[in-house]
């Protein structure tokens, strides 16, 4: 008899931004009519910067000759790009990471998903609350969790992101073994500075810990005194994996390209309390189940790194932050509290005691406005939305003002 993975019935029907679409998709089926603003998943709307189109006709053009042809590429990357990102992302920042720690992916959904499965099934999982759900589903599905009541898995360790402490986690009360962390945060937006990650990276090489950092919102820092790297933060190359992604950076959520960041010094323990190379573990499975990202779409990355492409991605990004600014001014003026939109595309909302798929629905049926609602993202987040600034301008104008006229 062929027997499910148990574990999957302990999750929610459907992941979040699936079930969300579902709604919308009911809502619009039944008012064809209705002009839907999206501002909840955050999937960009400008298209790919001309730099990078250049680079992937390149790539394409030489996928098109025998003589340049290519199959399979190295899985882990094609050096070209990986030495890019190396110089640029972390020599840079001053931060010591060499090409052969990094591993180009597909993105960083499928990573930070991935990577638990180099764990033990019994350790203590400290995870966020709010949280982005793809790192909480997946350990649920490798069986480290117990039922779901209340909101809540048993068997792990919520961090409870609040206004009280400026929607930064505090220390577990209790040991922990492996941490997620994500700043600039999704979904709150807010940030950390390098005095904040230097108290997680301390714990972690304390307890023999080890940090998930999920930096995909990185491009989005304005202020210059906050990190865009854990490996800003002294050693951090010990206890902390980073994973990165180009889809909010340079438009990438449909082309796909991603990295992760396994340090050398990274290092786990096996059941004999014997010293494991983490790096090794990682490129081991990622060549065992990873083909590698096609040549074309890293010939793509690679031109986010040129003199042009730098100057327009970042353009593209001042582009999105100003929509974040329009959001934040209009929340403001209608008086309600928000964390985020400085130094990320996404607003946090506090919805003055409304329940948030109340205030999801309240927005889609009277605005026509799509946000996601908090409590998607764990039980610290119901009284809160997420507003996203993924859009064009105008429609990001256009929906606060719909917003305005919906909460009069
Ligand atoms: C989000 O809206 O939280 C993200 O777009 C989801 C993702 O990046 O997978």
């Amino acid at each position: 008899m062929i027997r499910a993975n148990d574990n999957y019935s302990k999750l929610k029907a459907s992941y979040l931004f699936s079930d969300i679409a579902k709604r919308v998709n009911e809502y619009q089926a039944k008012n064809p009519d209705a002009h839907i603003i999206r501002l909840g998943i955050g999937d960009v709307t400008q298209a790919l910067v001309p730099a990078v189109i250049k680079g992937f006709h390149q790539g394409v053009d030489e996928m098109a000759k025998d003589a340049t042809f290519r199959g399979y590429g190295p899985e882990q990357g094609y050096l070209f790009l990986r030495e890019k990102i190396a110089e640029n992302d972390f020599h840079s920042r001053g931060a010591d990471i060499s090409p052969d720690e990094i591993f180009v992916s597909d993105g960083a959904k499928c990573d930070t998903g991935n990577f638990q499965e180099l764990f033990a099934t019994d350790i203590k999982v400290a995870i966020p609350d709010p949280v982005y759900p793809v790192y909480l589903d997946t350990n649920v599905m490798a069986g480290r969790t117990g039922g779901f009541e209340d909101n809540r898995y048993s068997g792990i360790v919520y961090m409870d992101c609040l206004k009280e402490n400026h929607f930064l986690p505090k220390l577990p009360d209790e040991k922990v073994d492996l941490i997620y962390l994500c700043f600039p945060n999704n979904p709150t937006g807010s940030t950390a500075t390098k005095e904040e990650l230097k108290v997680w990276v301390d714990y972690a090489k304390e307890n023999k810990a080890l940090i998930l950092f999920d930096a995909a919102y990185e491009s989005y820092i304005r202020d210059e005194k906050l990190p865009k790297t854990i490996y800003e933060i002294e050693g951090a190359r010990e206890v902390a994996v980073e994973f990165r992604s180009f889809s909010k950076t340079a438009g990438f959520t449909g082309t796909r390209c991603g990295f992760t960041v396994v340090p050398k010094d990274c290092m786990v323990y096996s059941s004999k309390g014997e010293k494991v190379s983490l790096h090794s573990m990682w490129n081991r499975r990622h060549t065992t189940k990873f083909n590698g990202v096609s040549y074309p779409v890293q010939k793509a990355t690679e031109a986010v790194y040129s003199e042009e492409g730098k100057i327009e991605v970042k353009d593209q990004i001042a582009y999105y932050l100003n929509n974040a600014d329009v959001i934040c001014k209009t929340v403001e003026s209608l008086g309600f509290d928000y964390v985020g939109g400085k130094n990320s595309p996404y607003i946090w909302v506090d919805g003055k005691g409304r329940d948030s798929w109340e205030f999801f629905d309240l927005l889609l049926t009277r605005a026509s406005v799509v946000c996601t609602p908090g409590g998607g993202f764990g039980r610290c987040g119901k009284p809160y939305i997420r507003i996203s600034a993924f859009n064009s301008l105008e429609n990001v104008t256009l929906a606060m003002e719909r917003v305005k006229e919906a909460l009069k």
